[in-house]
């Protein structure tokens, strides 16, 4: 296929192409899985273990996502159609955009928690917190002991209010347009994000005992990497960076000619673990200093941190801007999944903008609900399984970890065995204005042996054929 040079609207500067692609990969992943991850795998010697996965499988797939967008300039599954018309390899854009529905299924819902905890924070109502209030509130957020409530019923609406909340923030921003909606927001909402996360890490490490905090994230412990850790630290590198969720290949295809596609991506992968960092070091050095203990995921997010953020001096301001920061990164990341859908229904079928995205947010609002409902075994739909599972955590299991590892895999052998070498190569080199030829090399080593071997092994151990 010849290069697509049709006229589509696109971010405006290499700036906008890097905070976009930062602010989809600064998602609550930084703030509640990798800083527990890191603490409780082996601190420093768990971020080595997730540099070589970023180096030899994220940024390898990230690449090959953004050559598949920036090449064809069309959305997840119009891309693989105009490389390889009518062939099976457009499922992969399939599954892509199936993988982002899923994702906003659920994930839609916990930014509604963070949106209300931003709204509590700054109506000060965490101030007299204690260690059962807090648990009682977050029993009210994901609708403790509705079961058997009518839908109607206040219980029932208030888990669901925020989420809504979240759909039309989002929808507004994605209705707006690539230019003055993602790429505003993003140029906005990141550099404070940056902001409120510094502020956060000075009042951390000013307070009493706060080297215990830090030890707990950075000591160096390679003796408890074991090859589970090593899966875990492959799969995150993978939800961090947002791939094989169609989100790369559609802001792929709205990158600037110029971009230098390798730096972009180390950058972005440096960046994104540095604010994951930050992350921890504005939690744990707090969690410590009031003696408590670090917990993974909802409970210290959603508990242990305004717990111990409303103890401390400056206290409510803190809590307020570290609220804040999480829904930045929640709604940046928030865009760029919802974008995928977006760029699949109006290019593919001729609709508006506006009409795809509202149509989106209805059905993501509807189905999202039973994640919504779903998350405790007491709430409404708490008693309901597919596959074993409660709706929220199907959501989450089908994508992160079955869809996610399966896309990576058939991007990289479709980009490293059956798309055209000259053309990876001189969209990776810029039409040939890039002297990167050793670059590119390795790049294709990787895709074609190093990463598909990884990501077989994940793919299996994921799906119970090995087990670590
Ligand atoms: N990278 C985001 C985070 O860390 C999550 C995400 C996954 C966003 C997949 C888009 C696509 O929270």
């Amino acid at each position: 296929m010849e290069k697509s040079t049709s006229p589509r609207e696109g971010f405006s500067s290499g700036l906008a192409v890097f905070l976009a692609a930062l602010g989809s990969a600064v998602g609550l992943g930084n703030i509640w899985k990798f800083p527990y991850l890191t603490g409780a795998n082996g601190g420093g010697a768990f971020l080595f273990v997730y540099f070589i996965c970023v180096l030899f499988v994220g940024i390898p797939v990230l690449l090959c996502e953004w050559y598949v967008g920036r090449y064809t300039r069309r959305n997840a599954v119009g891309a693989f159609e105009s490389l390889k018309p009518g062939s099976a390899w457009k499922g992969i854009g399939v599954m892509g955009v199936l993988a982002s529905y899923l994702i906003m299924f659920f994930y839609t819902c916990v930014a509604g928690w963070v949106y209300f905890y931003c709204f509590k924070a700054f109506t000060g109502s965490f101030a007299s917190v204690t260690a059962n209030t807090v648990e009682e509130l977050f029993g009210q957020v994901i609708g403790v002991g509705t079961a058997g409530k009518s839908f109607f019923s206040k219980d029932v609406l208030s888990p669901i209010f925020w989420q809504v909340i979240v759909l039309c923030v989002v929808g507004t921003g994605i209705s707006m347009g690539v230019r003055s909606g993602i790429e505003r927001i993003t140029k906005t909402l990141m550099p404070l994000l940056f902001m409120l996360i510094i502020i956060c890490d000075i009042r951390a490490l000013t307070l009493p005992g706060a080297g215990e905090g830090i030890r707990f994230l950075f000591h160096i412990d390679f003796s408890q990497i074991t090859p589970a850790v090593v899966l875990s630290a492959l799969g995150l590198a993978f939800f961090k960076l947002s791939l094989a969720m169609g989100v790369m290949i559609t802001y792929g295809s709205y990158f600037t000619e110029d971009v230098h596609l390798f730096k972009t991506a180390g950058k972005i992968a440096f960046s994104d673990t540095l604010v994951s960092m930050l992350a921890g070091i504005a939690i744990f050095p707090t969690v410590f200093s009031f003696g408590m203990e670090p917990s993974a995921g909802p409970g210290l997010l959603f508990m242990t941190i305004p717990l111990v953020f409303s103890k401390m001096p400056l206290g409510a301001f803190l809590l307020a801007a570290f609220f804040l920061l999480t829904s930045f990164a929640a709604t940046t990341a928030l865009l760029s999944l919802m974008e995928v859908p977006v760029a699949f229904w109006t290019e593919e079928f001729n609709i508006s903008r506006k009409k795809a995205t509202f149509l989106n947010c209805l059905f993501i609002g509807l189905v999202g609900v039973t994640a919504a409902l779903s998350v405790d075994s007491s709430s409404l739909l708490g008693g309901y399984k597919l596959w074993g599972r409660g709706f929220f955590d199907f959501f989450d299991h089908l994508s992160s970890n079955i869809i996610m590892p399966l896309g990576g895999l058939l991007i990289a052998i479709f980009v490293g065995y059956f798309a055209k070498k000259d053309d990876v190569a001189c969209e990776l080199s810029n039409h040939g204005s890039l002297q990167n030829d050793t670059y590119v090399s390795f790049f294709n080593f990787v895709i074609r042996y190093v990463s598909p071997a990884l990501l077989v092994i994940i793919f299996l151990n994921t799906i119970g054929v090995i087990s670590f």
